[in-house]
């Protein structure tokens, strides 16, 4: 943009249209004679290319300004998103101007420049590309109520509707974390106050975990060790509300940032700091859970530019595989002695189901919304894509779901009714093995990994959720069955009859 409104040239205007009496086709004469009096020119060359300015701090502006007598000072102004120009200094002299930016958060800023000769003729440019005025880190993270300020709908699904944010909890003034969904973390073990507790790991979606501040324990996870805290009962279940061991007297420091926290730095990778001065925390975060910029990647460039490329925004597999992910892509699926799959490895799991290849996380998950506590972020049900079975899911109106995806996998407890088959945790194998065998097929002999993925979950985690095993007398309220029963029943159990 480069817009002029000399004096002489309104004037000829004003000349054509006759609005202005005759005698309007000479040059003014410049104050003290000589020749013609042209209006100044004037292009703003800075700030350009979108980079932001925290708040407070300083940015140069620049311009070139000429004009045939002189220019006498420039006009500065700046204008933000949805706000009124304000002025930032008149008159200035030279080519430059060290713009001191204010202390508030500004969108959208354009600089214009307003160039005045002596007979105060005056030529303006704005800027050509925005930025922002926004509180950022070394590594151009702004935190998500940054990006709430332009996608307030996102903000708020993501932080009403989901366990991502708060995977990491600081516990400030020792005031406890709350949860916008599920049960509240109760009382810190015994012995521990609210006031000992620096962080709470988890505590949305199955259980939760507690870091000592500096005092109490030197900031690692309470386990007892040292005689901080219980010995054992240290983490916390949700469903049901129950208090089980965590690693007893083992002094367990915190170094699970990257999976739990947006922008993690190890030791390494940061030069040996620890947030917050803890000692057993070992690396830093830019901000706790998993936040925006955990998926969408540090937003200060974007947040300048508001283009849409500048911001990360992966619909891949892979990027979900970077934390519910255990050993690697396309690993086997790590089990654990208790007779379950463990926890988050839904893209193990998944790398070995039908879907592979065919749907991915994102074709049934909305990233922003959760899927615990029902908050909607399902969004193609089986139902929409497996129309013969559903033409031929006769039952009992069991749900898909409640088949297909048994809790055969444990983050914190068994259900205390079916301690043997209901883990706390949806498997992603999808497959149903429709034979007559349990999970010793199921698991490998050392119980470590799953041996049978292929061939589909074993039928004592999908229907003694409901039916009782006789063999072990554990299992639902329903009816007593065989797995020769049921394997009857469930071989072919979606043909049409
Ligand atoms: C000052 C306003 C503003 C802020 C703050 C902002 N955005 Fe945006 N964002 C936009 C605009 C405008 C678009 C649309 C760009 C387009 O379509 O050209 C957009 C688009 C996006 C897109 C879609 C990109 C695509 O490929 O279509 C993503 C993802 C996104 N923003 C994420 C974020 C994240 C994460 C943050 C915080 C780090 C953030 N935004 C902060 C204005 C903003
Ligand atoms: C768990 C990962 C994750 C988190 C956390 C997350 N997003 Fe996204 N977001 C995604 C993915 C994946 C997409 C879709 C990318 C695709 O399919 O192209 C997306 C898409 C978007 C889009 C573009 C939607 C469109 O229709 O083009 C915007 C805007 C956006 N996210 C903003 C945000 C904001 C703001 C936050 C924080 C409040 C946030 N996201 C948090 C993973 C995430
Ligand atoms: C490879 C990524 C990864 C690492 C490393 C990791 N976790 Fe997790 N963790 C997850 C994911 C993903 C979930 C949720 C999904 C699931 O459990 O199936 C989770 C869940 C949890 C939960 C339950 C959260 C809730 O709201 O109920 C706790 C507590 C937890 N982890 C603690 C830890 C601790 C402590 C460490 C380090 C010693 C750790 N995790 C290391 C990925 C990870
Ligand atoms: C940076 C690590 C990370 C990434 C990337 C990530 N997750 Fe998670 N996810 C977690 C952790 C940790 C939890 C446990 C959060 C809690 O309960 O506090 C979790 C929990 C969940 C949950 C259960 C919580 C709820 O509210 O229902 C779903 C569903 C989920 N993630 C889906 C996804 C999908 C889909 C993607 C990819 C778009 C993804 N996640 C990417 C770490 C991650
Ligand atoms: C977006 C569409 C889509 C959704 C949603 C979907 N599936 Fe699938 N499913 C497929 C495709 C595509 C395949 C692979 C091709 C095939 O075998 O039909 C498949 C394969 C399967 C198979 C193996 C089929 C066979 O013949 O052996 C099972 C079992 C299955 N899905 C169960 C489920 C369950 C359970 C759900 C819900 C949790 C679900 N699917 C949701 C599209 C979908
Ligand atoms: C009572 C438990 C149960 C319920 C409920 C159930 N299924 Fe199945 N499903 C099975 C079993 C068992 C098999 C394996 C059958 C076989 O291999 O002969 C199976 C097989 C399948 C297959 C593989 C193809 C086939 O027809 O064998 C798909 C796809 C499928 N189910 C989808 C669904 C969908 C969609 C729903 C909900 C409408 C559903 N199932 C409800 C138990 C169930
Ligand atoms: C075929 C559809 C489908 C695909 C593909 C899929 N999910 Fe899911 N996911 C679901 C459904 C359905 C639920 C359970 C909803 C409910 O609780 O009723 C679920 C639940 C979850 C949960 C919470 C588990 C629990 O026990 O509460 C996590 C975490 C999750 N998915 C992550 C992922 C990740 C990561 C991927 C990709 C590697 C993925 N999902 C792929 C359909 C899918
Ligand atoms: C959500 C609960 C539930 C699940 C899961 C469930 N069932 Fe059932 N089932 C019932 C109910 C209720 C009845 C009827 C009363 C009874 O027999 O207990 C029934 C009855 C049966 C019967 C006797 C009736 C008949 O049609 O012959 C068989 C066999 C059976 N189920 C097999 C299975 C198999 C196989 C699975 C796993 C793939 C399974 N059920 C999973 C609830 C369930």
């Amino acid at each position: 943009m480069n817009l002029r409104f000399g004096r002489g040239k309104a004037l000829v205007l004003a000349g054509v249209l006759g609005v202005v009496g005759a005698c309007n086709d000479d040059p003014l004469v410049p104050p003290g004679g000589g020749g013609p009096d042209n209006p100044p020119e004037i292009v703003m060359t800075a700030p350009t290319g979108g980079a932001a300015v925290q708040p407070g701090d300083m940015v140069q502006i620049a311009w070139d300004a000429t004009d045939d007598i002189g220019v006498t000072g420039v006009d500065l102004y700046y204008s933000a998103d949805g706000m009124a120009e304000t002025e930032i200094a008149t008159d200035v002299q030279g080519a430059t101007y060290d713009w001191m930016t204010p202390d508030q958060t500004l969108y959208g800023v354009t600089v214009r420049g307003v160039a005045r000769d002596a007979s105060d003729q005056t030529a303006e440019d704005v800027t050509n590309d925005i930025f922002a005025v926004v509180t950022h880190s070394e590594r151009g993270y702004v935190t998500g109520a940054a990006c709430a300020d332009c996608h307030s709908d996102y903000y708020d699904d993501v932080y009403l509707s989901s366990g991502h944010p708060y995977k990491l909890n600081k516990v400030e003034n020792g005031v406890p974390p709350t949860y916008p969904n599920g049960p509240q973390v109760p009382n810190p073990p015994d012995g521990v106050t609210w006031n000992d507790v620096s962080y709470v790991i988890g505590g949305y979606g199955w259980k939760a975990r507690f870091i000592g501040t500096e005092e109490f324990n030197q900031g690692y996870i309470i386990t007892g060790f040292g005689g901080a805290g219980p010995s054992g009962d240290n983490q916390w279940n949700l469903l049901p509300s129950t208090w089980t061991d965590y690693h007893v007297d083992e002094q367990k420091p915190y170094d699970c940032g990257q999976c739990h926290t947006t922008g993690w730095q190890s030791l390494d990778e940061n030069g040996g700091v620890r947030q917050d001065g803890l000692t057993g925390f070992e690396g830093t975060y830019e901000e706790t859970g998993i936040a925006c910029e955990a998926c969408h990647g540090a937003g200060v460039g974007h947040v300048s530019s508001q283009a849409a490329s500048d911001i990360i925004s992966d619909g891949s597999d892979d990027l979900c595989g970077t934390c519910h992910n255990r050993g690697g892509a396309n690993a086997d699926i790590p089990a654990s002695t208790s007779g379950f799959i463990r926890h988050h490895e839904q893209y193990n799991e998944w790398a070995n189901s039908p879907h592979f290849g065919a749907v991915g996380c994102n074709d049934c998950h909305d990233p922003h919304l959760g899927t615990r506590y029902d908050m909607g972020g399902v969004i193609a049900d089986c139902e929409s894509c497996h129309a013969d079975q559903v033409a031929n899911n006769a039952h009992f109106a069991v749900g898909c779901v409640t088949c297909h995806m048994p809790q055969a996998s444990k983050s914190a407890v068994a259900d205390a009714d079916n301690p043997n088959f209901v883990g706390d945790v949806k498997t992603h194998i999808f497959t149903l093995n429709p034979d007559a065998q349990n999970k010793d097929y199921f698991f490998s002999e050392d119980g470590l990994s799953v041996a049978t993925a292929a061939e589909g979950v074993t039928l004592d985690f999908a229907c003694y959720q409901c039916h009782q095993d006789p063999v072990t007398g554990t299992g639902g309220g329903g009816s007593e069955r065989t797995l020769a029963e049921l394997s009857a029943l469930a071989t072919g159990i979606h043909d049409a009859p």
